[in-house]
């Protein structure tokens, strides 16, 4: 008998463990973020963490849904569909996004969600150089920046910016546009990138990647073809996908702040 619980800071160890376990990274920092900035469900057997999914609510319109594991000892047995049956029921909002894997799709179509787009993980040394068309976001700068950011992806993200202002390595803003770069054990995790168009898009880019080993989740062709060519290589695809319907500009989002986040 499983039984389910919200999942606290004290069950990092247990998360890291369960994602090993499915062949996933070891990413302490990112799980303890989305557990700020999100709520996370662990079901347990006895003692055991044998399932998780997170929801990261943004305002009443939308939520995101993330970490959706279950132990591979545990697998075809209910699990995943009962997590996240919960973890839809918790947001209750009529939109929900989030980034499938092939395991995870089956499942997620079966609860109402569509595929909406390709996402390639591309990840590399970054051979290029800065363009030196950004700048670094200042305080004054965070109002505007969060209200571009809701234009482009449809909701308000307000409390999750206020989280990632103080996670993120760099916060680089443009006049047309901005970017962040956060840290992932070895990696430099770029996103989001806010752009009007793919070469302004690898313009932002290459001011946080320059001299790092960085990941980008791109769904644009020029982009993906623009990294692959500066050594950043496509290595993984995830579906997005949405249950409702997005608002917002989202052409401008070239990519994610993380998959997690929808
Ligand atoms: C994806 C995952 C969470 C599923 O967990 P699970 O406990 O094995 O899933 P369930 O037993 O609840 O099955 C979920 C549903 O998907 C269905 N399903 C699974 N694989 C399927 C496939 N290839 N084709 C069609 N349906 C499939 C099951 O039949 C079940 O449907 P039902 O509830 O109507 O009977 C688990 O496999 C996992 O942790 N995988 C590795 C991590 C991962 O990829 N997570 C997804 C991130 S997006």
């Amino acid at each position: 008998m499983t039984r389910l619980r919200v999942l606290t800071p004290d069950d990092l160890p247990a998360c890291v463990r369960l994602a090993s376990d499915r062949g996933w990274p070891e990413e302490p920092e990112k799980w303890a973020f989305l557990l700020r900035v999100g709520t996370g469900f662990g079901l347990f057997d006895g003692d055991e963490l044998v399932g998780t999914a997170i929801v990261t609510r943004f305002g009443d319109e939308h939520a995101a849904v993330s970490m959706v594991l279950v132990a591979s000892s545990h697998g075809g047995r209910g699990l995943g569909r009962r997590v996240v049956e919960h973890a839809l029921e918790f947001a209750g909002t009529p939109v929900v996004s989030l980034h499938a894997t092939s395991y995870g799709k089956p499942l997620y179509e079966k609860l109402g969600f569509r595929s909406v787009g390709v996402v390639t993980a591309h990840v590399g040394a970054f051979g290029g150089t800065a363009a030196g068309t950004s700048r670094p976001a200042e305080e004054a700068d965070r109002a505007e920046l969060v209200a571009v950011d809701a234009e482009v992806f449809g909701a308000d993200r307000s409390a999750m910016w206020d989280e990632l202002f103080r996670f993120a390595s760099q916060v680089r803003v443009a006049d047309d546009g901005f970017v962040a770069a956060w840290r992932n054990g070895p990696l430099t995790m770029v996103g989001p990138v806010v752009a009007p168009s793919a070469v302004r898009a690898a313009e932002l880019v290459a001011d946080v990647a320059a001299g790092a080993t960085a990941r980008v989740d791109v769904r644009d062709p020029a982009l993906g073809a623009w990294l692959e060519a500066h050594g950043v290589l496509p290595r993984f695809t995830a579906d997005l996908m949405v249950r409702g319907a997005f608002s917002g500009d989202r052409a401008r989002l070239y990519a994610p702040v993380m998959q997690a986040l929808g």
